[in-house]
């Protein structure tokens, strides 16, 4: 049987909250722990499947024109190689992961410096390696190449369902008593997932198995299937380990497509693994961002108009732009409303979703933006954000589901201490230290996406739980067995999840912070048939059914199922809630820093963050990925930026060593609260996603602080010393 939820109305009536036992939302260890860290849980490239050679990827050394010839025979002689492959069905670069079909294809066309044009495959990865390196190709190189998204010679496109103009803003910035009228700033970021980019395609006759690290089975199977131009059912995809996506694996990249060609045509197995630069050249950047902010705010401060216009940037052909003006609809008050998306065709990486595509960079500088109002109207920021909370959402009029927005204010600012802040800006001093304090709220839309779960009460009174979700180290394995554990009253260790095998039940992947909350709603659903199923087998209603303790009442699970397994299927869907209210999650960052007098080096002291994300379903893995949102602000502050060479669109910072992401040293202990809350609207489970809240306007905490620090505003991210050291006080 199937539980199919389609959510079209709210759930009021909360389940988990019902039932004798309630592992969900504690902080249990994960299942997956002791495998990763005693190094035995088996990531993309370890499998060493009898047979295996390996393959690296020849790319493109000019950003735009055609290939005219590759010197094959050369490298077909050197010792060792087995191949080299250049194939139409080759990805330009990765697929967006919920698109479902082929990314671009076709190597010959660049789009690109570093794009992926053919492989070489040797016996050993060395051989590979030098193969690759030798492999000579010739160009018809085009000269009408564009690098830089700001250039007037650049083409820009402005995607339709993404300008508003309501009221008039003018005229509101001329009537309001104070006005922001800024622009920011933002570069390109890279995931920088610990794990690079890998796949091991072998096959037996017309059946493809492809191992390796993707967030989305689910799409991936179809995006890999259109590229290969074979049917998805004669392919099974493996990734039960995922080292870290954040938006990187989403979709399927170059490897795995060329691993699948080569394996075919050798008969091997074939691993394909990128290395640290080619994940940096090849995969996904976040786009830059021009930000243009304006605010007009009456004598209390509450906004009468608000204005958000965007430049991002992404190659020539692609869907996908940064969505940076995402929370800017909802978040805050103002009846007069113009925002503009434009995107920029440039000739650079392809752009796509990194950690919080749209609120990540959009957030922090609108954040900025009410700093520099609450200071010039002289209200504290804590309150001019408490003060245009709206009633309604602004531009559609929808209300809103849960939002306890003004709790993670409050609760931040006490938690801190902000009411020992100095408003007035270069006051505190510590030795050659400049302190200050700074605030930011955090918003991140929600999703649920569709999901299946199937779990099964074994015989034994044991559960298995099996979908084809991935765990990139978010707590999938976690939060679906305290789920199936609560549902079906056992204790945590009596239930297994198996995850990241694609002939599992389709889940909705992780992606958009909507994981955890879709796929446990598919898993809580399961096991719901399995509660009617078991009830109808006793003969009683379903009702009066308390399992608890690996018990049916006072009858041992086992002994209830009398040698039989009972097969729950579940399956959610979103529906009217998602459309009757605007769902989203809300927090705060508060961030104190110093900033050195001499040096202009900045330090963060402290950082205090309060999110709301609903139902909470593992304390300490959701607190994990609230840890890591503040960690990237920290960065996103100071440190990250993606440089790229003027001329060709070259990536000049192209590993871990060049771009930079906060260490231990750079990052304080962190303080994160989650709210008690439950959004009816969201789930069944009444849970919101939680991923990537933690980074949704965190930078502009640090940056704000800056301000306060020194008097400083620095509107060009990141932070780095030659921005402030030569307007620093006296
Ligand atoms: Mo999400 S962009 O997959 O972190």
């Amino acid at each position: 049987m199937t539980r199919h939820l389609v959510m079209d109305e709210p759930a009021t009536k909360r389940v988990l909250d019902e039932l004798p036992q309630s592992l969900t939302g504690k902080p249990m260890d994960r299942p997956d722990g002791p495998e990763k860290v005693t190094g035995t849980a088996t990531y993309a490239h370890e499998w060493n499947l009898p047979g295996t050679v390996h393959g690296v990827l020849v790319r493109a050394t000019v950003p735009k024109g055609k290939v005219t010839a590759i010197d094959k025979d050369a490298v077909m002689k050197l010792p060792g190689v087995l191949g080299v492959f250049n194939d139409e069905r080759f990805l330009r670069n990765p697929a967006q992961g919920t698109a479902n079909e082929a990314p671009i294809q076709g190597p010959d066309e660049i789009a690109y410096l570093g794009q992926p044009i053919a492989l070489v495959v040797a016996e050993t990865f060395e051989q590979a390696r030098h193969g690759a390196h030798r492999l000579q190709m010739r160009y018809d190189v085009a000269a009408d190449g564009v690098f830089d998204p700001e250039a007037t010679n650049v083409p820009h496109e402005r995607p339709e369902d993404d300008q508003l103009d309501q009221g008039d803003l003018d005229a509101a910035m001329k009537q309001a008593v104070s006005v922001v009228d800024q622009v920011y700033r933002t570069p390109g970021h890279n995931s920088a997932a610990m794990e690079p980019h890998c796949s091991i395609a072998s096959w037996e006759g017309d059946k493809l198995t492809l191992r390796g690290s993707y967030q989305m089975l689910n799409y991936n199977i179809n995006e890999l299937a259109d590229s290969l131009k074979i049917d998805a059912e004669d392919i099974r995809m493996l990734s039960p380990f995922v080292g870290g996506g954040f938006g990187s694996k989403l979709g399927i990249s170059a490897e795995a497509v060329a691993a699948a060609i080569a394996s075919r045509e050798l008969g091997k197995p074939v691993v394909v693994a990128l290395s640290r630069q080619q994940v940096f050249e090849t995969v996904m950047r976040r786009s830059e961002s021009r930000q243009h902010i304006r605010l007009a705010a009456d004598a209390d401060g509450k906004l009468i108009g608000l204005g958000h216009d965007s430049l991002v940037s992404n190659l020539p052909g692609e869907d996908f732009y940064e969505p940076v003006m995402q929370a800017t609809h909802f978040i805050y008050t103002g009846e007069n409303r113009r925002m503009n998306m434009e995107v920029a065709r440039v000739n650079r990486i392809c752009a796509g979703s990194v950690r919080a595509p749209g609120e990540a960079i959009g957030m922090v500088a609108l954040e900025n933006a009410m700093d520099e109002l609450a200071d010039i109207s002289g209200i504290d920021p804590v309150e001019l954000r408490k003060r245009n909370i709206p009633e309604m959402h602004p531009e559609t009029g929808q209300g809103y589901s849960s939002r306890p927005f003004a709790e993670a204010l409050d609760e931040g600012a006490r938690r801190f201490g902000w009411d020992k802040r100095n408003a007035k800006p270069a006051q505190t001093r510590d030795g050659e230290w400049w302190i200050g304090m700074g605030m930011a709220s955090a918003a991140r839309v929600n999703m649920l996406k569709e999901a299946k779960a199937r779990v099964t009460l074994n015989a034994d009174g044991t559960a298995t739980v099996e979908t084809d979700m991935s765990d990139p180290g978010t707590g999938t394995y976690a939060i679906l067995t305290q789920i199936a554990a609560d549902m079906l009253g056992l204790p945590g260790d009596k239930v297994e999840t198996v995850l990241g095998d694609s002939d599992l039940p389709k889940g909705s992947g992780s992606g958009g912070s909507f994981g955890a909350s879709s796929s446990g709603s598919a898993v809580f659903l399961a096991c719901q048939d399995i509660r009617t199923q078991l009830a109808q087998k006793m003969g009683m209603d379903e009702d009066d059914l308390k399992l608890d303790g690996g018990k049916a009442g006072d009858m041992a699970l086992a002994d209830a199922l009398a040698g039989d397994a009972i097969v729950g299927n579940g399956h959610i869907e979103p529906g009217e809630t998602s459309k009757d209210k605007r769902q989203a999650t809300y927090g705060s960052y508060f961030a104190e820093v110093g900033v050195n007098a001499v040096t202009g080096e900045t330090r963060v002291r402290r950082l205090t963050a309060v999110f709301g994300a609903g139902r909470i379903l593992n304390e300490k893995t959701a607190t994990s990925q609230c840890y890591g949102g503040c960690i990237w602000g920290i960065g996103m502050a100071l440190h990250e930026e993606l440089l790229f060479d003027t001329r060709d669109g070259h990536l000049v910072n192209h590993d871990l060593a060049e771009y930079h992401v906060p260490v231990n040293l750079d990052v304080p202990q962190i303080d994160v609260h989650l709210l008690e809350e439950r959004d009816d609207w969201a789930s069944p489970i009444q849970a919101k996603g939680i991923g990537e809240l933690g980074l949704c306007g965190a930078a502009a905490a640090v940056t704000n602080a800056i301000y306060n620090a020194t008097g400083v505003r620095v509107r060009e991210y990141p932070v780095t010393l030659d921005k402030l050291l030569d307007q620093l006080p006296e």
